[in-house]
């Protein structure tokens, strides 16, 4: 299996790996193929990801393209995190080995997650604006 240069870099070197405390948005999604989790941690000011940050038990390529993704929407307005595809995020990266597609969709998931929580703790329903997510279901998994 054939990795990018830019995959082995963000996985060497992940960036935003970690939580934030006073985060207003969390999201936690489950990988149906691995049973790998992702949770990711966003602070949104006035409409602005001011910071991002995620943790995952996902392999290598999940790890990159999380590296990647927060990357992209830090420092952007909602509205850009929204529009962040799965695809976009595979190119930035140069192209991941076909298996391992998969583990992509962990981050562009794992974001719309926390917008959804960010839009629910303020008693507005995410679903007409991130549209509808398969979060982790913790009574479900019991690996
Ligand atoms: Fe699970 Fe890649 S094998 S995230």
């Amino acid at each position: 299996m054939e990795y990018s240069k830019k995959v082995m870099e963000h996985f060497a070197e992940p960036h935003n790996v970690g939580e934030i405390p006073d985060a207003n948005g969390i999201g936690e999604i489950g990988n149906a193929k691995c049973g790998d989790i992702m949770k990711m941690f966003l602070k949104i000011e006035n409409d602005i990801i001011v910071d991002v940050k995620f943790k995952t038990y996902g392999c290598a390529s999940a790890i990159a393209t999380s590296s990647i993704a927060t990357d992209m929407i830090k420092g952007q307005p909602i509205s850009e995190a929204l529009k962040l595809t799965n695809k976009a995020v595979v190119e930035a990266l140069d192209g991941l080995p076909a298996v391992k597609i998969h583990c992509s969709v962990l981050a562009e998931q794992a974001i719309k997650a926390a917008l959804a929580d960010y839009y629910r703790r303020q008693g507005i329903d995410p679903e007409p604006i991130v549209g509808k997510i398969e979060e982790h279901d913790h009574d479900a998994c019991h690996i």
